[in-house]
């Protein structure tokens, strides 16, 4: 096998312009021939054209570099996806390139969630990767969500079989949304414009979607608080 066949997404990877945010990953990933294969609130993901590779593109999400964090720290338990490349995107979004993953059924997806909760010792090792790096996230990050993500569609299987963990870390979504309806200025103080241009954006698959309005009203309110935080008021 010639390591072109091993990495696919390399050639596609080449075509991604430096400045590319989530829309223009998705754009060049579909022109290429990858599918959509999945879709959650805060990413979708897409099939690569020889079924080998899933790239997650997310609007914005706080909690992924955690995730590739992860996956790098605790790739020698292979509970968690092999990542194969991760690109941070303009405006705040992230593209990670993994190996490709199908559902489980949701009771083995449950117990592999009770058997890291309760750290059982076939995932001890798994486990204590995923609290130091939460712990440093909980520290680094506002809003970063306090509990790991238990949702059964994050334990999914390789192709070889074995069981893996994604997307166990996540932002604090019910309060952060709520902080940009109700106090856009603490959002925009807390967290640089750079990073959340496209906070509005998630895909919401799983809980949405938004009432238009009401994103239109947040999107709205969080550009009036950049406008307040560069051109401060004079008194
Ligand atoms: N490596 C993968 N292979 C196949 N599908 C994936 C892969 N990673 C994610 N997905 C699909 O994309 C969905 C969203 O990805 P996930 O990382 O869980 O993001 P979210 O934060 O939106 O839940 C998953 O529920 C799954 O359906
Ligand atoms: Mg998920």
């Amino acid at each position: 096998m010639t390591s072109e066949e091993r990495e696919p997404h390399r050639e596609t990877l080449a075509q991604l312009e430096a400045q590319a945010d989530h829309r223009d990953a998705e754009q060049t990933l579909l022109a290429a021939g990858w599918t959509r294969c999945g879709a959650g609130d805060w990413a979708i993901a897409l099939r690569s054209p020889d079924g080998t590779a899933a790239a997650r593109i997310s609007p914005f999400d706080p909690a992924s570099s955690y995730s590739v964090a992860l996956y790098r720290q605790a790739a020698h338990t292979r509970q968690v996806p092999q990542l194969f490349e991760h690109r941070r995107l303009a405006g705040g979004g992230d593209l990670q390139i993994m190996e490709w993953l199908r559902p489980v059924p949701e009771p083995e997806a449950v117990a592999f969630h009770r058997a890291i909760a309760a750290r059982e010792p076939g995932v001890a090792d798994l486990v204590d990767v995923v609290r130091r790096i939460h712990a440093r996230a909980r520290r680094e990050l506002p809003w970063f969500g306090p509990e790991l993500d238990d949702n059964p569609d994050n334990v999914m299987r390789a192709t070889d079989g074995r069981l893996v963990a994604i997307d166990l870390f996540g932002a604090d979504g019910p309060n952060l949304y709520a902080t940009v309806a109700d106090d856009p200025d603490l959002v925009v103080a807390r967290i640089p414009e750079a990073d959340r241009r496209f906070m509005t954006e998630i895909p919401l698959t799983a809980t949405g979607p938004w009432d238009p309005e009401v994103r239109d009203a947040m999107r709205a309110g969080l550009a009036a608080a950049d406008a307040r935080k560069t051109r401060p008021t004079v008194s």
